[in-house]
């Protein structure tokens, strides 16, 4: 809990500051949706076309489900609970990089509505982005990269997304794609999209 004689201090060298001095907006790309779905493929291909823009340079980050559960997130499984710890961690991080001047990709399942809506909540207006890769559960199954299916199917995995744990589809995200595209078709509607609404030059 947080002690009332804890005072935020204002620096002087804010996001405003920062955004002076480059040609993009920070702003966090939050990539939603079911294992599988291609969230961090398709976050890591975006990533790969913002680096490779050539007028100015784009400051970057992704944070992917499974590498910070390797770290920051290692104490956290898969409960009701510890999903919400894992996105609210997240969203912390998520929002001082955004401070930071960067774009930040973000890739979690992140299922459920409330805890995407509770990070937005954190966000100025348009610097919260939500990327729904919408792919039904049977081709993610088909896809299946990591096997994890299978074992959730035999009941060797519990609580797997999608099948005895939930995923709350977004019902309005800034981006609804159809996760079954190829992934360059898919990226180039992101970076329409970040283009249309000025995230960058
Ligand atoms: S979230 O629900 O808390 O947002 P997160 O994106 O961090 O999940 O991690 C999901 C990844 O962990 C999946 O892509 C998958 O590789 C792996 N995983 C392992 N067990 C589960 C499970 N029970 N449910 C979903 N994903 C799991």
């Amino acid at each position: 809990m947080m002690s009332e004689d804890i005072i935020w201090h204002s620096h002087k060298i804010g996001l405003n500051e920062r955004e002076s001095q480059q040609a993009h907006k920070g702003c966090v790309l939050w990539f939603t949706g079911l294992s599988g779905s291609g969230k961090s493929t398709l976050a890591d291909a975006l990533e790969q076309a913002l680096y490779q823009h050539s007028d100015s340079p784009i400051r970057t980050y992704l944070l992917d489900g499974d590498n910070l559960r390797h770290g920051l997130c290692r104490d956290l499984g898969f409960s009701e609970e510890d999903r919400h710890e894992n996105i609210r961690r997240v969203g912390e991080v998520a929002k001082l990089m955004v401070d930071a001047g960067l774009i930040v990709l973000t890739a979690f399942i992140s299922p459920y509505r409330e805890d995407r809506q509770q990070v937005r909540s954190h966000f100025e207006q348009g610097r919260f982005i939500e990327i729904f890769v919408d792919t039904p559960l049977h081709i993610c199954e088909a896809r299946d990269p990591k096997g994890l299916y299978q074992k959730a199917r035999r009941g060797e995995i519990k609580q797997f997304s999608g099948i005895d744990s939930p995923y709350e589809r977004p019902v309005d995200p800034e981006l609804h794609l159809d996760g079954t595209l190829s992934i360059n078709k898919l990226t180039q509607q992101i970076l329409i999209y970040l283009q249309q609404n000025q995230i960058y030059r």
